[in-house]
């Protein structure tokens, strides 16, 4: 008997029993994108391996050492692509898709990308992204709202514990003083880093922080930090990101040590985790690039994006327990008693579903707290919000963990916000 022939290391088939699961995080990555703005470019699964040297630079893991490179029959040096950006940057670039005077277009794209990495839970020669890209915005808003987006994106899949991390990477102006302090503040640790960190140090000495190896980590615990060297104007760009998030209630974390994998950033970098067993890789990653498009021959557009991992966001959703094909039809109960809550708790329902939410409230007015609280068991809620007369009469309203079986008290004020915040963070 010959042998049989079976996938190629670090590719899997998408079987029919996984498909809806992937129609469905698709489908929420295109209704997120399209209500961003965005819409749609296919780009080609390979380009000339140039586009990917110059974009994400000689001196990356992606570049050096994981491109699928190949010469075909006219001689051509060609990549499947690694991710998407520069195939982006080049489409736009070649197709004059800027619109107005500051060239704005806003492209997102779903699809394979290939990297020749060591297979391990999480990481696969072949994976899927769902990626964004606005060209032609310099604001910190875009920022803001790329990562807002993406923030929805994946709650919208069902995925919590999200931890959002930002740093700057600065400029050209500004960079180059701060990486001779990180060189010089590494090299009086030589001998405590890694084989590979030495050998980045003279290279790419950023990606140093970018080391996940114990030793590393811990050698350059007290690496200077970027945001202490950021020019002027990177410095109040980063303020300003910063001040958005918070105002988008959109909690984060600032992370001197995330420099990202790839060349092309400049001023913001973001990438977001989430809470699973063993996880320690980024669901999604990205940030602003606003050199790259005038370097392949464009006007100078500053842009900023950001990809997800599909296979990542997958299991960890699984992790989790969650099947974003099947996302609980009730996420929020409205329970009330005596009219005036009620009307109060008719107008909470609307807000929360203003916030996206799914919200549910017995329309009969005058049940028992107990039979309102048997529906809300029912519907499968994760919350419940409890109106009573007297609470109300102080600008409180209750909301019980129905998990937990806890109820706190807060402020009616902003709450439809607050339990989307709480939602996303159980
Ligand atoms: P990246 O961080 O290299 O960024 O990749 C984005 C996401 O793709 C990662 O967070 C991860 O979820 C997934 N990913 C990467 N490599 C693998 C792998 N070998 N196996 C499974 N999943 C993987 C970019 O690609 C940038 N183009 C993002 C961006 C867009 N920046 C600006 N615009």
């Amino acid at each position: 008997m010959r042998e049989s022939i079976q996938t190629v290391r670090g590719t899997r088939d998408i079987l029919p029993a996984e498909s809806p699961r992937w129609q469905a995080v698709e489908a929420l990555a295109r209704e997120a994108f399209a209500a961003y703005g965005y819409q749609e470019i296919r780009t080609p699964i390979f380009e000339h391996t140039e586009l990917f040297r110059r974009a994400v630079g000689e001196g990356t893991d992606i570049v050096g050492k994981e491109m699928y490179t190949f010469i075909d029959r006219g001689e051509r040096s060609l990549t499947l692509r690694p991710e998407g950006t520069a195939s982006v940057v080049r489409s736009y670039n070649e197709h004059s898709l800027g619109q107005g005077e500051s060239g704005a277009a806003k492209l997102y794209y779903l699809g394979p990308m290939f990297r020749y990495e060591r297979p391990q839970a999480g990481r696969f020669r072949q994976f899927h992204q769902a990626g964004a890209e606005a060209i032609g915005f310099a604001q910190p808003a875009a920022d803001a709202e790329a990562v807002a987006l993406l923030h929805r994106l994946l709650r919208s899949a069902g995925l919590s514990g999200l931890s959002v991390s930002l740093n700057s990477v600065g400029c050209a102006e500004c960079r180059p003083a701060y990486t001779e302090r990180l060189v010089g503040h590494l090299r009086g640790l030589e001998g405590r880093l890694s084989e590979e960190s030495r050998q980045r140090l003279g290279q790419n000495p950023l990606r140093v922080l970018d080391s996940k190896l114990p030793q590393d980590v811990e050698a350059t615990a007290r690496a200077p930090k970027t945001w202490n060297f950021l020019c002027t104007e990177c410095s109040a760009h980063f303020a300003a990101v910063n001040r958005l998030l918070s105002e988008l209630g959109i909690p984060f974390e600032l992370n001197a040590r995330l420099v990202r994998g790839l060349d092309y950033y400049t001023r913001t970098v973001f990438e977001i985790q989430a809470q699973a067993l063993g996880a320690q890789n980024a669901v999604a990653g990205g940030g602003r690039y606003d050199r790259l498009v005038g370097e392949f021959g464009g006007h100078d557009r500053p842009a900023v994006g950001f990809a997800v991992g599909l296979e990542r966001l997958l299991s960890l959703l699984e992790a989790q327990g969650v099947d974003p094909a099947r996302r609980p039809a009730v996420e929020v109960f409205v329970a009330a008693l005596g009219d005036a809550a009620w009307g109060e708790g008719f107008r909470q329902l609307e807000a929360l579903r203003a916030e996206g939410l799914r919200a549910l409230m017995d329309l009969q007015q005058g049940r028992s707290m107990k039979s309102q609280f048997k529906q809300a068991a029912a519907s499968g809620a994760r919350l419940t919000l409890v109106l009573g007369e007297e609470e109300l009469a102080r600008g409180m309203a209750g909301l019980k963990d129905m998990r937990q079986q806890q109820q706190e008290s807060l402020p009616l004020a902003g709450l439809a916000a607050e339990i989307r915040r709480r939602l996303a963070a159980v």
